[in-house]
């Protein structure tokens, strides 16, 4: 049987991620910090998931909470981050800017370095991380949000560069999706996936080792065109 760790379960993408390796017969570890989502998503296949709760901003607990999960399912050979937040900010609120640097920052190296530091040294191994098409360009509405996203799909580029040195079989997706229905999304009406079917496209990726993917796949032209966008003209969106 094999085993993953969803960080970020308790809702959205991690949370139908979640389901989806459990009916493939994964084991899967599944964490946030809204414990009762995620006792009730264990309550639907006991023998598949394991709970444990915990903030990634609080990186000093991060190291141990993974660890401990991992000593109860037995071995890891998948861990997806799926944890993040981001608010449209219009009044420049620094407290939701920092916010979101400890969670999508912060917190994201402290899981993405345990997973690779754990991979590395049991030579296989396979971290996945949900970044996002917003890391493409900077956003007057959540500049903390797309700035913090940029630093992921930076970070784990330079995870796959290190991975390629190391020569071990230790894989590294970046999973980019455009907008998906979830709670996070709120208020976008356009091209909107269903969480289920990011999901679904998500195991996909996983399962063929992809390095970067968009979902939906249409999104990977959005980012394409963005990124073509000179700043004068970008400045004015
Ligand atoms: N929805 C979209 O359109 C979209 C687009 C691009 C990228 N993404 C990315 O997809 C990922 C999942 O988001 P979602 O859309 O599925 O939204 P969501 O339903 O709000 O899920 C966010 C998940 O992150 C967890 N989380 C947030 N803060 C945390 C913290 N401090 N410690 C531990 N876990 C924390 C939440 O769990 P708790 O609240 O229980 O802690 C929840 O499980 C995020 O990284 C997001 O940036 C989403």
């Amino acid at each position: 049987m094999k085993k993953a760790i969803v960080v970020g379960a308790s809702s959205g993408i991690g949370k139908e991620l979640a389901i989806i390796l459990a009916d493939k017969g994964y084991k899967v570890g599944i964490t946030g910090r809204r414990d009762q989502l995620l006792l009730n998503l264990q309550a639907t296949k006991p023998g598949s998931f394991l709970v444990s709760c915990f903030d990634v901003a609080d990186v000093k607990n991060v190291p141990a909470c993974l660890q401990h999960l991992v000593d109860d399912l037995g071995g890891l050979d998948l861990l997806v981050l799926s944890s993040g937040t981001g608010k449209i900010n219009p009044t420049l609120d620094t407290k939701i800017e920092q916010q979101t640097n400890a969670v999508n920052v912060t917190g994201f190296t402290a899981v993405a370095d345990w997973a690779i530091n754990y991979f590395d040294a049991q030579e296989y191994g396979h971290f996945a991380a949900i970044t996002s098409v917003a890391a493409i360009r900077g956003s007057r509405f959540a500049p903390a949000y797309n700035a913090s996203k940029a630093y992921q799909v930076n970070y784990l580029e330079g995870l796959r560069q290190r991975a390629f040195h190391l020569k071990k079989p230790v894989y590294i997706t970046d999973i980019r999706p455009g907008f998906v229905d979830t709670d996070m999304a709120a208020g976008n009406v356009f091209w909107m996936a269903p969480a289920d079917k990011a999901a679904r496209q998500i195991f996909g990726a996983i399962e063929n080792k992809r390095s970067v993917v968009y979902i939906t796949n249409r999104w990977r032209l959005v980012a394409f065109l963005f990124r073509l966008l000179p700043g004068f003209l970008f400045k004015r969106l």
